[in-house]
């Protein structure tokens, strides 16, 4: 594979395009945030890099509360409006008709439509350049009973979820793979089975 060599950038794909919540039920605002992740298992952490000029860094700073809730194909155009539209200028939640369920461990609310919602408390707040990074505990997690099978295992991928790659929104492709499936024993070929 032959390469080119660019200056360094932020080209990691793909990203989940998260609409992150901030405020409280009264008075919320929406935001979408691609720059987003998991920072520890144990305690559960999470982070979002938010620029200072946003309403929801001024909110979020506050408060030190947010939840993320996690996209899917059918939010998309609440994910491109809410990453367009500040909650200055317009009330993206009204305009988007996002219903809200009120939040259990923090103030923010989460969106009803989003199969699964990450309830957030802010740690630290770490300058970078550009963004601030947003250091957050997980503090509840809420997911869509749909997606649970009769043993209460998860299954996301049922959730139609949407990747952000490199300025465009996708759904996801089809499966190739599952954790450590290239080590894992076939217990039908153990047991002699064909
Ligand atoms: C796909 C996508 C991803 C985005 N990711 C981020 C992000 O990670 N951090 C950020 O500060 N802004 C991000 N934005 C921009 C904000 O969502 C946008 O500026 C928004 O209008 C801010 O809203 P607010 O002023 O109501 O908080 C993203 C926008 C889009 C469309």
């Amino acid at each position: 594979m032959s390469k080119i060599k660019w200056p360094g950038s932020a080209l990691l794909a793909p990203v989940p395009p998260v609409l992150v919540t901030c405020g409280n039920h009264e008075k919320a605002n929406v935001l979408t945030v691609a720059w987003v992740g998991i920072l520890n298992t144990k305690p559960p952490m999470t982070y979002i890099s938010l620029r200072p000029s946003r309403l929801s860094y001024e909110i979020i700073s506050e408060t030190r509360e947010f939840t993320i809730n996690l996209s899917t194909v059918d939010l998309v155009k609440a994910v491109d409006f809410c990453g367009v539209r500040s909650g200055r200028d317009v009330n993206k939640i009204e305009i988007m008709n996002l219903a809200l369920e009120p939040g259990d461990a923090v103030k923010s609310p989460m969106l009803a439509d989003s199969p699964l919602c990450m309830e957030c408390h802010v740690k630290e707040i770490v300058a970078l350049g550009t963004h601030d990074l947003f250091i957050s505990d997980i503090l509840a997690v809420h997911v869509n009973e749909a997606l649970l099978d009769e043993n209460g295992k998860l299954h996301l991928d049922k959730a139609g979820l949407l990747a952000y790659v490199h300025g465009e929104y996708f759904g996801l492709g089809k499966k190739c793979g599952t954790f450590g499936y290239t080590v894992r024993k076939n217990k039908k070929k153990k047991k002699g089975i064909k």
